[in-house]
């Protein structure tokens, strides 16, 4: 019997989590979590992410303020703001939704961010310190932190023996999400668009990781029989089946096919993609903690 893994089910366990330790940490501190989410201009898909970043928060019990810039903000002014946020005591994290527009350069924005506030584990300080295995003193990038619980409740905290392969090598995922596993001890590949015969390399892995990009691209033939198979790819293609004009949202494995030979697998949508939002919350309560001196909970 094959598991789908209910992300919007673990997400709502890992939320529950979240609420708990940050009562707790106000009830034993006084200290009450705060978030900050920036977004300049008008793009619909970013507003609709940060609206529900801020609602989360807000249903944590987090102090949660927005700031919506307009699309004509310059470079210095979103500066300015960052540092006014650094320097907000009420304020444990600080995320600057991505993309920004065109005019304006994210980099030295993002690596402006004090590195104990970055909750999106975006700073050159919190990739290196889990490039080092320096897993309690950073921040995850959440999307990879997400998917590690995944792969941690189906095989334990130690992979050891095991074969990971993660297709995709960016900065945002497919990179942390490597060293995330390595750090749990499995032995690790990571796949890209120059790998030499892709499908033998997935064959290989016991815990298979897409983050690609390319509609349905991992195929039954390349999960190993009894394979875990986490897709974090999000696509939308034309769905004719749903009248003229419709689309839907797929992930970057032919989940049907997959789903008949991987032991465990997630589904797109409802997989990977509601755990980014809750390991958001958690990095905030976490930062939280570690600001007032505690030791910081675990997700
Ligand atoms: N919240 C979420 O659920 C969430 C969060 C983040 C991302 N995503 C989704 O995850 C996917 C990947 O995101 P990303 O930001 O990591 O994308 P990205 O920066 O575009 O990276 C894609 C990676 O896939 C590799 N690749 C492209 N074509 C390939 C091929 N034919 N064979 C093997 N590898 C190939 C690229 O290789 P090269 O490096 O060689 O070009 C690159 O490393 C996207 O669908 C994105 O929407 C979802």
């Amino acid at each position: 019997m094959t598991t789908v893994i209910d992300g919007k089910q673990v997400a709502a366990s890992v939320i529950d989590a979240v609420k708990t330790a940050s009562q707790a940490l106000t009830e034993q501190t006084g200290v009450k979590t705060g978030l900050a989410v920036v977004i300049v201009g008008n793009d619909s898909a970013s507003h609709a992410y940060v609206s529900s970043k801020s609602k989360m928060a807000k249903e944590c019990g987090f102090t949660s303020v927005q700031h919506t810039l307009p699309e004509e903000t310059t470079q210095e002014e979103l500066a300015t703001l960052v540092q006014t946020l650094n320097r907000d005591e009420s304020l444990h994290g600080i995320l600057v939704q991505l993309p920004l527009p065109k005019h304006l350069n994210s980099e030295p924005i993002i690596q402006s961010i004090l590195p104990e506030k970055d909750v999106d584990g975006l700073h050159v300080v919190n990739a290196g310190k889990l490039a080092t295995g320096d897993l309690d003193g950073g921040l995850v990038s959440c999307t990879p932190a997400g998917a590690m619980v995944f792969v941690k409740r189906t095989h334990g905290e130690d992979l050891s023996g095991l074969n990971a392969v993660v297709i995709g090598r960016s900065n945002l995922f497919g990179k942390p999400m490597a060293q995330l596993l390595l750090a749990a001890n499995a032995t690790v590949t990571i796949a890209h668009s120059r790998t030499k015969d892709l499908a033998s390399v997935c064959r290989n892995a016991d815990i298979l990781v897409a983050a690609v990009g390319r509609p349905e691209m991992v195929k039954a033939d390349w999960v190993k029989p009894g394979a875990t198979v986490i897709d974090v790819g999000i696509n939308r293609v034309a769905a004719p089946e749903k009248g003229e004009g419709k689309s839907r949202l797929v992930g970057d494995v032919a989940f049907e096919e997959c789903a008949k030979v991987a032991a465990v697998i997630t589904p797109v949508p409802g997989g990977v993609g509601p755990m980014t939002i809750a390991m958001l919350m958690a990095n905030t309560v976490i930062a939280a903690y570690r600001k007032a001196g505690k030791a910081a909970p675990k997700f």
